[in-house]
């Protein structure tokens, strides 16, 4: 293998761009091509990031013998198609998350990637910020004790992405903030606990803002401004109860619009300790020698998730490390997200 890992960026937008931006601060990753179909942006960002390569067809983009890995950056209902042309071509698969639009497609990427021998790995950035590797480790060395409850929280009062667009148009997006913020929030407490048997989740999801786009009234809007004359017909608030088999259970709650203060938030609890991802500080909720005492855990909050997330792709391409979240982690979060959806529509627990 190479000194450094030649990648191609499928997707310009915006998280495209976060890509480009954190690939050019890891030393063994060189972007060599970018993909976009609006012929306009792709070259602002190739000459932004001093790429010469530029493809409008993704399909000629994975065809190139000097590519080794790809950054799949684009809306969900393309994530399918072109991570299986990708890794059919022989590319390595860095997939923005959520994995797909379902996890009957999911299947079908992770047969593409056995197939092809190649890797995949999953766009959990939230993995990789400094307060989460923290809390993993206590976790890891039973500072918990037995986890028995994850309350998640992510409520944002106005923030519907791209309202009209992609986002908000279920054929392309697979659904609104569940499947956009919350598999994020899930995968982390799944992946932090190791709680990877979700059994049964009662749901209920709403679309109460978004709907009617001409009052919806907001101040920032990511991906906009709003399409008026285009779609939204997706949730923009869910609430649900998840169990892992008699072990463990989560309560979430993720709003893109709701009239409620903005909360970001996963807390573990377990029966030695608890502890909160998401605060400016993090602290351990525990006791010591019989009194209860409140630990503050010391970590680096210069670290940048996203370079932490292209570095250890680029690593695992060169063997030199796993890949930081597996193909497998993000079907099961795509089968939970496919439940809580099929719970608020049957109206019932749904088992997995
Ligand atoms: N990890 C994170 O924190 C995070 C944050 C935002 C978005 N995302 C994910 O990243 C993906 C893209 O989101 P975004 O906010 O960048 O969207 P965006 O709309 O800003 O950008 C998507 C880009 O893909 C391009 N595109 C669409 N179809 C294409 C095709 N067939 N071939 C090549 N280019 C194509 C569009 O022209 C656009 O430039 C989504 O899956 C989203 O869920 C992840």
């Amino acid at each position: 293998m190479a000194d450094k890992v030649r990648i191609g960026i499928i997707g310009c937008g915006t998280i495209g761009t976060v890509h480009a931006k954190s690939y050019q601060k890891v030393a063994n990753s060189e972007i060599v091509a970018m993909c976009d179909l609006l012929e306009d942006r792709l070259q602002e960002k190739a000459k932004e990031f001093g790429v010469a390569k530029t493809y409008t067809d993704y399909r000629e983009l994975v065809k190139d013998p000097e590519i080794d890995a790809v950054s799949v950056c684009v809306p969900n209902d393309m994530h399918a198609p072109i991570a299986i042309a990708a890794l059919e071509a022989g590319k390595h698969v860095l997939l923005e998350k959520p994995m797909t639009l379902n996890a009957s497609l999911g299947e079908e990427i992770l047969k593409a990637r056995d197939k092809a021998g190649k890797l995949l790995q999953m766009g959990m950035v939230k993995r990789q910020a400094a307060d989460s590797i923290a809390v993993k480790e206590l976790i890891d060395n039973g500072r918990l004790g037995e986890i028995y409850q994850i309350r998640v929280k992510l409520i944002r009062r106005r923030g519907i992405p791209g309202l009209g667009g992609w986002f908000t148009t279920k054929a392309r997006s697979g659904g609104g903030g569940l499947i956009d913020i919350a598999v994020h929030f899930l995968d982390l407490a799944m992946w932090s606990t190791g709680l990877w048997n979700p059994t049964k989740v009662s749901a209920k999801v709403y679309s109460k803002f978004g709907r009617d786009m001409k009052n919806y009234h907001y101040i920032n809007m990511w991906a906009g401004p709003p399409n008026y004359e285009g779609t939204f017909d997706v949730d923009d608030y869910a609430a649900g109860f998840v169990r892992f088999s008699k072990q463990a259970t989560l309560s979430f709650e993720v709003a893109w619009a709701c009239n409620a203060q903005v909360e970001s938030y996963i807390e573990i609890l377990g029966d030695k300790g608890g502890v909160k991802i998401g605060e400016k500080d993090t602290v351990l909720l525990t006791e010591l020698d019989g009194k209860l005492a409140d630990i503050k855990l010391d970590y680096d909050k210069t670290r940048d998730p996203f370079v932490g997330e292209m570095q250890k792709f680029a690593d695992a391409v060169q063997g030199k490390g796993e890949v930081a979240a597996t193909g497998e982690e993000g079907l099961i979060a795509m089968k939970l997200l496919d439940a809580i959806y099929r719970s608020s529509d049957e109206d019932r627990e749904i088992e997995l």
